[in-house]
C-alpha cells in the first residue's frame, strides 16, 4: 500500500498513475493499493479503474456527516470510489493530536462506511530507546480490540516504528517480527489472528524482500518509496 502523503499533482500523479497502469501486477496472493491526497483521490480510481490496483485515503472523520467544515467522511470516501483508508498514521497522532481512542473511533466510522481502516501504530524513537515498544503498541492497540472480532477482523494493522519513518533507517527484519508476532498475539486475544499486518518505515525495493520473508509481515505500507512507479512495482513483486 503507498501512502504519497501529502504529495502530488494531477500532472505528476497522471505520470505516476500512468507509469503504475503499464505494468499492473497480477497479485493472485496479494492486494496492491495507492492513498493519495484527498483531492485526488477520484483521478487515482479512474486512473486504475480497470486494473488491480486499489485506492485509499489517508484520514477520515469520526463523523458521519454534518457540520465539521474541513472534514471528510468515510461515506464520502466509499462514494468516490475508496476501498481502504488510513487510520492514526503517527504524522496523524503527532501533528494533530490524534488519541489511541479517536484513531478507534474513526476505524468504526470507517467500517460503519464498508471501507477496510488501516490501523497505524508503532513507537517513537525515544519510546523505543527506553525499551517500550511492546508497551506502547499494546496501548495503542487496547480501544481497537475492545471493538471486538467482527470488527477487528475487518481491519489490517499497520506497525510503523516513528523512527523509521521517513528516515531511511528500517527495522532490521528481525526487530520488526518481533513487534508484528507481539502484535498478532493480541490480535489472537479477540479470535482476529488472521488479521494482515504490514510493516512501514523506509521500505524500499531494496529491503522489502527481506521484511516479507518473516513469517509475521504480510505487507508494506510504503511512503517515499511509492512515489516513484517503478520502485513501487519491485516492492509489489517483492
Ligand atoms: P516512508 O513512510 O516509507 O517514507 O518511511 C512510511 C509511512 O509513513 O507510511
Amino acid at each position: 500500500m503507498g501512502n504519497w502523503k501529502m504529495n502530488g499533482s494531477l500532472a505528476g500523479n497522471a505520470t505516476l498513475l500512468a507509469g503504475l497502469r503499464a505494468s499492473t501486477p497480477s497479485p493472485d496472493n496479494c492486494d496492491v493499493a495507492v492513498c493519495p491526497p484527498f483531492p485526488y483521490l477520484a483521478q487515482a480510481v479512474d486512473a486504475l479503474r480497470d486494473t488491480t490496483i486499489t485506492v485509499g485515503a489517508q484520514n477520515l472523520s469520526q463523523h458521519g456527516e454534518g457540520a465539521y467544515t474541513g472534514e471528510v467522511s468515510g461515506s464520502m470516501l466509499a462514494d468516490v470510489g475508496c476501498v481502504w483508508v488510513l487510520v492514526g498514521h503517527s504524522e496523524r497522532r503527532t501533528y494533530h493530536a490524534e488519541t489511541d481512542q479517536l484513531v478507534a473511533h474513526k476505524a468504526a466510522a470507517a467500517l460503519q462506511a464498508g471501507l477496510t481502516p488501516v490501523v497505524c501504530i508503532g513507537e517513537t524513537l525515544a519510546e523505543q530507546e527506553a525499551g517500550q515498544t511492546l508497551g506502547v503498541v499494546a496501548r495503542q492497540l487496547a480501544p481497537i480490540l475492545a471493538m471486538g472480532n467482527d470488527a477487528v477482523s475487518k481491519m489490517v494493522i499497520a506497525y510503523e516504528p516513528v523512527w523509521a519513518i521517513g528516515t531511511g533507517r528500517t527495522a532490521t527484519p528481525e526487530q520488526a517480527q518481533e513487534v508484528h508476532a507481539a502484535i498478532r498475539a493480541s490480535l489472537a486475544s479477540v479470535g482476529a489472528e488472521d488479521v494482515r499486518i504490514l510493516y512501514g518505515g523506509s521500505v524500499n525495493a531494496s529491503n522489502a524482500q527481506q521484511l516479507f520473508s518473516m513469517e509475521d509481515i504480510d505487507g508494506a505500507l510504503v511512503g517515499g518509496a511509492s512515489l516513484k512507479a517503478d520502485e513501487f512495482l519491485r516492492i509489489v513483486a517483492a
